[in-house]
């Protein structure tokens, strides 16, 4: 609270994107573990960053699932143009997360939203490596996936590590791994240590975790105290051309040193 009085918020703001080595951060005043508001106002600052970002092009957005994304989808407002066109995908396919808060949801809603059209990536979960195997090689998968890979957008939420092992149900064996490795942060299907280095990746299609360096635009979605750590976890290797869009209850704890 005195840090903000002194500091107001676009100074946290500017102190935030440069301790992470982002390009922008744009926080919203409050915590959203104690208001959910707070997720709405992050759909509004999205919906304005995605109208100032996405290029007068056909754009491809790759979307991931949660909570925070199913939020903020419905805040889209429509962002095509003339001249600009937007498809959404998922930008991974299931990683075990409930129908509502799968990415597949998630870009469907954006799109109806922002008038834009989707693509939706059909693989269903708990299947045998066979299976999945030849399920990859149909066309229509295949199709989906090209898209995907030329996706210029990514938007996607950060979450807490053991958080989103259980919700996922991921096995007793998995979590005693993550708990071993120290695993504080997921995103992507992928968990993270303290130090930002990647210690389990989900075994999922769709982009991969270095695909994101060579993608224009990434919006990070992710806020409340109780996921500073998480944020901080994961922000320390994020690309370099990340927006982060986060709350100053998070943001509070990770200057302080989280
Ligand atoms: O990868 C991160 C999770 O999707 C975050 O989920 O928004 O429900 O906390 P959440």
């Amino acid at each position: 609270k005195i840090m903000n009085q002194l500091l107001g918020v676009n100074q946290i703001e500017k102190q935030l994107a440069e301790y992470f080595g982002i390009k922008r951060c744009v926080v919203v005043a409050g915590d959203s573990d104690e208001q959910p508001k707070v997720v709405d106002e992050f759909g509004e600052a999205l919906n304005e960053a995605l109208m100032q970002l996405l290029p007068e092009t056909q754009n491809i957005i790759a979307v991931m699932g949660g909570t925070t994304m199913a939020t903020v989808a419905e805040h889209l407002t429509n962002l095509e143009t003339d001249t600009r066109h937007n498809l959404f995908v998922p930008a991974r396919g299931g990683i075990g997360e409930a129908v509502t808060v799968q990415a597949n949801s998630i870009s469907a809603m954006m799109a109806t939203k922002a008038k834009g059209n989707y693509r939706a990536l059909y693989v269903p979960e708990q299947l045998s490596l066979a299976t999945y195997n030849s399920l990859l090689q149909e066309p229509s998968i295949q199709e989906v996936l090209g898209l995907i890979s030329q996706a210029n957008c990514v938007i996607h939420s950060i979450g807490r590590a053991l958080h989103m092992a259980a919700r996922r149900k991921m096995t007793e064996e998995e979590l005693l791994m993550l708990k071993q490795k120290n695993a504080v942060a997921e995103s992507f299907g992928y968990f993270f240590d303290e130090m930002g280095k990647v210690v389990y990746k989900v075994p999922r299609i769709g982009l991969e975790l270095k695909d994101i360096q060579d993608i224009p635009i990434v919006i990070a979605i992710a806020g409340g105290h109780s996921k500073a750590k998480a944020i901080n976890a994961y922000m320390k290797n994020a690309p370099e051309q990340t927006w982060l869009i986060t709350d100053e209850a998070a943001a509070n704890v990770i200057l302080k040193g989280v």
